[in-house]
């Protein structure tokens, strides 16, 4: 036998062993399924995690890796389109700070935050649908009364929102808790732009009344585009898609002894509610918006001429009260 300089598979592993580096099955000999081959990938891959501790990660690793290896073998890829690959998740995680997060917008973009979503809220009939949470929301946004404006700075299409929170049997929760933020009527949220929209600009907490309601003014929110400007927005482009929201506003709607929810109500006239760029629409949270077009009426809710007024009372099919007041 010639001499290669190479240490014996046997005795590297029992200094591993004696090392306490290396358990029995970590060094792959209980469950080995031979050198890695194209047809036995997924196999050799998964054994060698036979010595995973925690069942939930083996588990997850090992769907993982079978997936994985099925997607490569399915689409061969070029050892150039597999470095572009790296190159856009290396830009992925660069283009990533305190205020972008390009990997929440690429599970966004692939459908995968509403599916997540999707499996996590399976509700009984009855409760509000869920969806997306999005980048933009602010923790400890300003607590206000009901009737309260916030819209900052005065721009856009006055908005009253109005509605209430019950439990799935029609039951009303007061002291529930609404945390609510949006667009700008351009398309922009506050964090977007610091020092041209005011700190806290459309975003509040509102509490239930005794009777589950809660109204508020705003201003009608626009589509708007995700970020658009990194590697999510390009790949977007490049498999010819459009990067827009349709026009909504955000809510989280919590209170003690229910399960919270995170959701929005969308404007029902958006060009791109049956496009949206994160999947996020549903047909429950299309909210009525209804324009004011008696004066009285408008008077009565606060209104002066030429505003507007909509509102969400909760899932469309059960509640028909907002409005819009038409300029004369
Ligand atoms: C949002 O609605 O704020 C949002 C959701 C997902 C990605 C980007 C924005
Ligand atoms: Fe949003």
């Amino acid at each position: 036998m010639h001499s290669t300089g190479c240490v014996p598979i046997g005795s590297s592993r029992k200094a591993a062993l004696e090392d306490g580096e290396m358990t029995e099955s970590a060094t792959g000999h209980e469950t080995d399924s031979g050198y890695f081959s194209e047809e036995n990938s997924a196999d050799v891959v998964i054994d060698r995690i036979a010595a995973a501790t925690d069942p939930r990660l083996k588990q997850i690793m090992a769907s993982a890796i079978r997936h994985l290896h099925a997607f490569v073998k399915e689409v061969e890829p070029t050892q150039e389109e597999w470095g572009k690959a790296i190159a856009f998740f290396t830009e992925t995680g660069q283009i990533c700070n305190e205020w972008r997060q390009e990997y929440i917008l690429l599970s966004d973009i692939l459908g995968v935050s509403m599916l997540v979503d999707a499996i996590n809220n399976r509700k009984p009939s009855g409760a509000t649908e869920t969806t997306v949470l999005g980048p933009f929301h602010v923790a400890d946004a300003p607590r206000y009364q009901h009737g309260a404006n916030i819209c900052l700075d005065g721009k856009g299409e006055p908005l009253l929102v109005q509605g209430r929170v019950t439990d799935t049997q029609g039951r009303p929760i007061a002291g529930a808790l609404l945390d609510v933020w949006q667009a700008n009527d351009e398309g922009f949220y506050d964090v977007q732009q610091k020092g041209v929209q005011p700190e806290m600009n459309l975003r509040g907490i509102f509490e239930t009344d005794t009777d589950g309601r809660y109204w508020f003014r705003s201003v009608r929110p626009k589509y708007y585009p995700i970020p658009d400007d990194g590697p999510v927005g390009k790949l977007l482009r490049q498999m010819g898609r459009h990067p827009y929201r349709p026009a909504h506003i955000h809510f989280i709607v919590g209170a003690a002894g229910f399960e919270p929810i995170t959701t929005h109500i969308f404007t029902p006239d958006c060009p791109y509610l049956h496009s949206d760029a994160v999947f996020g629409v549903k047909e429950d949270l299309i909210a009525d918006f209804h324009q004011v077009n008696d004066a009285n009426q408008a008077a009565e809710l606060g209104l002066g001429e030429h505003q507007y007024l909509g509102a969400l009372a909760g899932p469309r099919r059960r509640h028909r009260d907002p409005v819009t007041h038409q300029p004369t």
